[in-house]
């Protein structure tokens, strides 16, 4: 069997073109555009790439966009400080500062980050609040990552009802919520992590099988249920060589990626895992521009409610 490529980066376009009435609608109602603040505290590599990514799809999508950026060497209470400012200015609709802050700030800067971010405005749906809102099933914002992937099984119409949902990893962005979501879509949930017992065998039990680890090609086929749906949500960047060659053996091209850049993306599933599943989404171009797009929609949700 060859998985089904399930394209999240048409599926994010799609999300995206349903947006453009909604925020022209916004700026009729408030005079602007939805409006997204975004805090950037020190210079993490990574961090500079999704904020950029986020900044163009906000500006494409005729949305209002600004980017606070903060040293490295900033203290917690200037944060805090920018997010209650961000709070109470009526020109922002979403504030998102991005993860990870610098481990400067102290163990659990983000927490209070997080927990100070007004419910309204939480558009990465990050804040205890919505977390909860999350779990009751209410109105409220999804972390945009778990809700992107909601949206993507939808859209492909992949049942999820009396499925069993796999979910492995506990994040409190993604594992956690992902399993919350689906559960309310009616799936039976398994949550597994580093301390599960023959994660393999546990893996194999779903019928879909959702990958937020973080660790570059974990889930081999040995994980996988023949014809299963495989969400991955790992977006790593390999570095070795000898990790590139071991991982994409037998995939030329992906190998030519990283002879040309030096580096090459791997998700959290191995390649092979496509001869095994029904359907797999790819990495690149399966999860992450799902995550930007529900970010951009969870924004405009934001102002239509605030205009209301
Ligand atoms: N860091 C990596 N992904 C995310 C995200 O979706 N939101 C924020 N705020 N930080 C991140």
């Amino acid at each position: 069997m060859t998985a089904t490529l399930l394209d999240g980066k048409a599926v994010a376009q799609q999300i995206r073109d349903e947006l453009t009435s909604r925020v022209a609608n916004v700026k009729k109602k408030l005079g602007r555009p939805p409006a997204l603040a975004i805090v950037l505290v020190g210079d993490d590599p990574a961090s500079e790439v999704y904020v950029r990514n986020k900044l163009k799809t906000a500006e494409d999508a005729g949305m209002g966009v600004h980017l606070e950026r903060l040293p490295g060497a900033t203290t917690l209470a200037d944060v805090l400080s920018v997010v209650e400012r961000f709070n109470h200015d009526a020109r922002f609709d979403g504030i998102l500062v991005q993860s990870p802050l610098p481990k400067t700030l102290g163990k659990d800067a983000e927490q209070q980050v997080f927990d100070l971010i007004d419910p309204a405005k939480d558009v990465d749906g990050f804040s205890p609040i919505s977390a909860g809102r999350v779990v009751q099933n209410r109105e409220g914002f999804a972390p945009c990552t778990p809700a992107g992937v909601i949206e993507l099984l939808v859209r492909a119409k992949i049942q999820t009802e009396g499925k069993h949902a796999v979910v492995i990893g506990r994040s409190d962005i993604v594992g956690k919520p992902m399993a919350a979501l689906l559960l309310h879509k009616n799936a039976t949930v398994t949550i597994c992590h580093s301390r599960t017992r023959d994660l393999p065998a546990m893996a194999r039990e779903g019928d879909i099988l959702v990958a937020a680890i973080g660790r570059a090609a974990f889930v081999t086929p040995e994980f996988v249920k023949p014809g299963a749906v495989v969400i991955d949500v790992g977006i790593n960047s390999v570095t070795k060589l000898e990790d590139a060659q071991r991982i994409f053996a037998r995939y030329p091209d992906r190998l030519e990626v990283f002879r040309k850049r030096g580096s090459v993306l791997v998700g959290d599933v191995h390649p092979d895992v496509a001869a095994t599943a029904g359907a797999l989404t790819p990495v690149p171009g399966g999860v992450g521009p799902l995550t930007i797009a529900m970010l951009m929609a969870n924004t405009v949700r934001a102002a239509e409610l605030r205009s209301r």
